[in-house]
């Protein structure tokens, strides 16, 4: 079938996923290509708009990946959540390199947000304005940004990226906070919220909540929890989107059937939660579609198997159980 056409035609949400284009092997692979294109109607940069890229010398600019991932994108009709602006993580060497005073790291940030953002402009739907911000416990996580400029960072992030968008007429690009361990109830999750309320207490705008979802089999937030989650940010007048969903097995084998069925149950319930929470919950896309692909085994030793397709593009039972869920 093709996924995104399910979801929009049932529910008026996208289905989406990662891809790491240009300049690896998926920018070449024809049936991997195939596949994107014929299953998901949005597409993430996993890595061509990160800081490392976008600028690698202070103030020397380069959008090359960007554009051509865009390029890609446009010339199958699939939306792209930019992804990312602000984060701890894919830094260049001369913002980690050197003790800045908070002045200078924040007309950093500022200038970064400003020419990438404005750079893209409209061809995003979203922007990942700050990305995996907070420890397990709400507090701010250490990074080059907070450890320099404090909470302030945070809300600044924002305001810049607010301020880009409108120089240059283009508003309706949605300003997103994404993170991990926020799709259940919990301490990170209310955290969240309250960094939600503090924005706009400042007159700061932030449209949506990104839910990584970055999930191990059998030990995937219920469907109660996942649906009560997102309906806390929805009461709150937010969007929400499933941003990086995949299901991993913590150590081989990956293939076996009974687990194969336990990780299709896993997908079937991060989706059918976004599906229940409704219009508000825009969309779901996984952090790659295939296991050859996947971050999975280079981010976690051992581990793997995350995707919906296995390493030689055959669908899972979790294919079959996401369109089910649609
Ligand atoms: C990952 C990419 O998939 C990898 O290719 C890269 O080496 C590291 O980053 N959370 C995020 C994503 O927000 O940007 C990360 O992507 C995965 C975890």
């Amino acid at each position: 079938f093709d996924l995104n056409r399910l979801a929009q035609l049932q529910h008026k949400l996208w289905f989406g996923s990662a891809a790491d284009i240009p300049g690896t092997g998926e920018t070449t692979d024809t049936a991997y290509l195939k596949l994107l294109k014929s299953n998901f109607g949005e597409v993430t940069p996993a890595n061509a708009m990160k800081f490392m890229y976008t600028e690698p010398e202070q103030n020397v600019f380069n959008f090359t990946e960007g554009d051509q991932f865009l390029e890609v994108a446009e010339s199958f009709g699939a939306k792209v959540r930019c992804h990312n602006l602000v984060w701890v993580s894919q830094l260049s060497d001369f913002v980690t390199s050197q003790n800045w005073t908070a002045e200078a790291l924040t007309a950093v940030m500022k200038n970064h947000i400003f020419k990438t953002v404005q750079h893209f402009g409209r061809r995003c739907y979203s922007w990942d304005v700050v990305n995996e911000a907070l420890n397990s416990d709400g507090s701010f996580s250490s990074s080059v940004w907070y450890d320099t400029i404090g909470d302030e960072y945070f809300y600044l992030a924002y305001h810049y990226a607010q301020q880009a968008l409108a120089e240059i007429g283009a508003n309706n690009v949605k300003l997103y906070y994404n993170d991990y361990g926020i799709e259940n109830p919990g301490t990170k999750a209310t955290a969240v919220l309250q960094l939600v309320k503090d924005l706009r207490a400042r007159g700061i705008r932030i449209d949506g909540i990104g839910l990584e979802s970055h999930f191990i089999v059998g030990e995937t937030p219920s469907l109660a929890d996942q649906l009560a989650t997102k309906q806390s940010y929805i009461n709150a007048d937010l969007d929400v989107a499933v941003t990086e969903l995949d299901v991993r097995f913590s150590a081989a084998p990956f293939y076996t059937a009974a687990a194969q069925q336990q990780q299709a149950q896993d997908y079937y319930t991060s989706v059918t939660s976004c599906v229940r929470a409704g219009p508000r919950c825009i969309g779901v896309t996984v952090w790659d579609f295939d296991d050859a692909y996947s971050w999975v085994p280079g981010a976690f030793a051992g581990q793997g198997g995350a995707c919906l397709f296995n390493d030689t593009l055959d669908a899972k039972p979790a294919y079959y159980a996401v369109a089910q869920a649609l």
